[in-house]
């Protein structure tokens, strides 16, 4: 009697459970279908769930990776204490120190410290008197803690940028002024996405402060990053030492054409996996590749 099929079949090894950690609003996040696809491709079974979710058993999963966190800017103690107990029941990506220090942009000052050059920055603590020592003609006001340029303004005036730095301090943030860099606007930002430690692919990004108001959260085109560029990118990431899933390198050029760091985006960063056919793929790979 011939044996049925089944029977001779390898056993097939368990898939792993994977938590693709969101928020509250997740339809805004497109990249769900595409990952959760790619993860399933590579025997990972991935679903979403909000990182507060308070009934969340995350010690069932193999792996919790953050993606769509975006509502974390005002309760960032409550989402970094969140990154630490997960990471204590299962694997965190990325791990929990990373989040932790990523999650304020002063990471950009010990980057500039180790020899990154970055976008020319000053800051001001909630307790520092807000007096600029540059003469830039337009400047950028941010705070140290922000996703999709929330709280973030283009002034062509002191007082315009004496009024947003008080905003941000009395927030109890810490404000961060720099010169606009017209370049965003002509070349855009360019954003280089690195899977596991190896680069994926980048997109140009347009200008989120153009005065017509172009800028737009997740658009990407896709784009060659040039040789600087991915020389920089390389750079920065040398200087994080831990394993990482995901990272994406925000670079745009100064006036004279350097690149510079704008930002690392460690914690929460879009994909931008609609750019490249090979994106998903290189994206699941890698998590497969960690957690074998
Ligand atoms: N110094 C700057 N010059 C020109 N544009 C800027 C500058 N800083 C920020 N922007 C614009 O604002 C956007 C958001 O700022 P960013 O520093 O990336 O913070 P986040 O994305 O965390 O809100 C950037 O993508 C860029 O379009
Ligand atoms: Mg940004």
């Amino acid at each position: 009697m011939p044996v049925p099929l089944r029977h001779c079949s390898r056993p097939r090894r368990p898939s792993m459970r994977v938590a693709y950690v969101t928020f509250e609003d997740r339809e805004v996040d497109t990249e769900i279908p595409v990952v959760l696809g790619a993860w399933a491709a590579e025997g990972l079974d991935g679903e979403a769930l909000r990182w507060d979710d308070a009934e969340a058993d995350w010690s069932a999963f193999d792996a919790a990776v953050i993606r769509s966190t975006w509502d974390y800017v005002p309760r960032r103690a409550e989402f970094t204490a969140w990154a630490r107990r997960t990471s204590q029941v299962t694997r965190l990506f990325n791990p929990a120190g990373v989040i932790e220090r990523n999650t304020d942009k002063t990471y950009l000052r010990d980057l500039a410290a180790a020899g990154i050059p970055i976008v020319p920055t000053e800051w001001f603590g909630p307790g520092d008197e807000p007096v600029l020592a540059n003469d830039w003609a337009e400047t950028v006001v941010k705070p140290n803690v922000s996703v999709g340029a929330q709280d973030t303004s283009r002034h062509d005036s002191r007082e315009g940028a004496t009024a947003a730095i008080r905003a941000i301090q009395e927030s109890g943030r810490t404000a961060m002024v720099q010169p606009y860099l017209d370049m965003v606007e002509a070349e855009g930002e360019t954003s280089l996405l690195f899977f596991g430690g190896r680069y994926s692919h980048a997109v140009r990004r347009p200008a989120m402060l153009a005065r017509d108001g172009s800028g737009a959260l997740a658009t990407g085109d896709p784009r060659e990053a040039a040789a600087d560029q991915l020389e920089l990118a390389r750079a920065v990431l040398a200087e994080i030492g831990e394993p990482l899933l995901y990272a994406r390198v925000d670079l745009v050029r100064s006036a004279s054409g350097d690149p510079l760091l704008i930002e690392l985006e460690l914690t929460e960063p879009h994909l931008f996996l609609a750019a490249h056919e090979k994106a998903p793929a290189r994206f699941a790979g890698a998590l497969r590749d960690l957690l074998a």
